[in-house]
């Protein structure tokens, strides 16, 4: 059992008022993975005093300089990668090859960063008048809080760490309670890269309380948040009252549309890979299938033999598909989801309980669970339930299929499985989600290019890729006009 502290200024301290809180194992409610300094505001403000008091040096540290550290950072977690894995798998749940996956999944930011050091680019143009020049260069914003989940525990700690420092912004990090031990792990990397003191400063605590605190901090420049809809729109409505910057990624309901002509096989592999995988606990996961009239009945006698054949239980065992959900008030969340279902009038063909065998009593398991016959407005076709419950929506041809996965709130993530490249084209054209897949899952952005969503799925730039991603971001556009013709120049009206 590690004992967590904050990271300020460049030190491992504890909260100012000496408590604590412990980050458990969701798969055994016995394991202690870390215990946690509890922090309250006077840590949050010790913390921005240090980003605040760095920023300058930082700012004016050159780009390929960060980008070198941010370099050495990525290797350090590869070094660490089956440690780290396994750390995930036993602090959050997600069985091992995706806790390796989501520590891939912050090398490769790392790397991508890094080389952004030497890029950065903005634009040179000619000037419509003699003896001037123009361009447009990246700056950074300032402070950042960054207020991060627990379902992707390092992954996106790493999405916002690495472009802000890259950007010569310095941070306050509030990571999920329920992944602290993580958290602190992937800091430990960028101190042992020799990130200076105060660019870096993590704070631990309970999101309403401290993480709400630093996004109105009055030292913080801007918001990057990640989590549930109705905290980020919260967040929202702080940031917009105070005229600060905010982006906010959050939920889905993120469909697969089956067409009568898509490979059946391939389609009930993306099927259980998006509804299941990370135990459904994605914000991209599929958690709804929208099948073509023709191929209906045989997708559900595929998926469910599919589905049935998953093996639930600790994500450390080998051979695991489907761990635990996070925490206790998910579980209760998703099993009342379930009810909500069944007396929607949804039928449940599979799954609809907890799993306690053997030794998954001890932790929060749930049976993949699946309903057919349900129809698009149900609550359960709407709402984000993040766990391992997907409904089947039996869908006319393509437009309704569209327009079925195109009316929910949110705006995530969309896939189709198809070989008919007319219904592909049309499908890449009008699916209202910030990511569509063609013949893949709804999940597995790679790093490199934008990810974020419309409507409830996100507010503001986006997470990830470089340009029109994560580098607009974390960070601004400044113009420079330079005249060195020596005379008074008057744009628009000189010729
Ligand atoms: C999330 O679900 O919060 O695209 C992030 C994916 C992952 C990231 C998911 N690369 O599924």
């Amino acid at each position: 059992m590690e004992r967590i502290k904050n990271y300020i200024n460049g030190k491992w301290v504890d909260s100012k008022s000496g408590e604590t809180f412990r980050s458990t194992n969701p798969a055994n409610q016995g394991e202690v993975i870390g215990i946690v300094s509890k922090s309250d505001r006077e840590d949050v403000d010790r913390a921005v005093k240090a980003a605040q008091g760095t920023y300058e040096e930082w700012r004016l540290t050159p780009a390929p300089r960060r980008g070198e550290i941010l370099f050495r950072a990525a290797e350090i977690l590869l070094r660490n990668k089956e440690f780290l894995g396994k750390l995930e798998t036993r602090e959050m749940g997600k069985v091992l090859p995706e806790g390796l996956g989501d520590v891939q999944e912050a090398i490769d930011m790392g790397y991508y960063m890094a080389g952004e050091g030497r890029r950065l680019s903005g634009e040179t143009v000619p000037s419509e008048l003699p003896g001037k020049d123009m361009k447009s260069v990246r700056v950074p914003i300032g402070v950042f809080g960054l207020v991060t989940p627990w379902n992707f525990p390092i992954a996106i700690p790493a999405w916002k760490i690495f472009p802000s420092l890259i950007c010569g912004n310095t941070v306050v990090f509030k990571p999920s309670s329920d992944t602290a031990v993580c958290a602190a792990k992937f800091v430990e990397a960028l101190v042992e890269a020799g990130l200076p003191k105060g660019v870096l400063n993590l704070v631990h605590g309970p999101g309403g309380e401290v993480g709400e605190y630093l996004v109105s901090h009055p030292g913080v420049d801007a918001i990057s948040f990640t989590g549930s809809f109705d905290t980020g729109k919260r967040l929202e409505g702080i940031c917009g009252a105070i005229h600060r910057i905010i982006v906010t990624e959050m939920g889905g309901k993120n469909a697969i549309i089956i067409m009568d002509d898509a490979n059946l096989d391939l389609a009930v592999e993306g099927a259980i890979w998006g509804g299941f995988g990370t135990t459904g606990q994605r914000c991209t996961a599929a958690s709804r299938i929208v099948v073509h009239k023709k191929v209906y009945q045989k997708f559900i006698e595929k998926f469910k033999t599919a589905a049935s054949r998953l093996k639930v239980g600790d994500g450390l065992q080998k051979g695991t598909d489907v761990g635990p959900v996070i925490n206790e008030s998910q579980f209760n969340k998703i099993l009342k989801y379930i009810e909500i279902g069944k007396k929607e009038g949804a039928k449940l063909i599979l799954g609809g309980k907890a799993y306690q065998k053997g030794n998954c009593s001890k932790g929060y398991f749930i049976d993949p669970t699946i309903f057919t016959e349900a129809t698009p407005e149900m609550r359960i076709a709407q709402e984000e339930i993040f766990g391992p419950v997907v409904s089947v929506i039996k869908a006319e041809d393509l437009e309704d299929a569209i327009q079925i996965v195109n009316r929910t709130p949110y705006g995530l993530s969309s896939a189709i499985y198809t070989q008919d490249v007319n219904s592909s084209a049309i499908a890449e054209r009008d699916l209202d989600t910030g990511i569509v897949y063609i013949n893949a899952s709804t999940i597995g952005a790679e790093i490199h290019l934008p990810f974020g969503g419309i409507k409830r799925s996100g507010y503001g730039r986006k997470e990830a890729g470089g340009r029109g991603g994560a580098l607009d971001t974390y960070s601004r556009w400044k113009v420079i006009y330079r005249d060195f013709s020596g005379q008074l120049q008057k744009a628009q009206i000189d010729k």
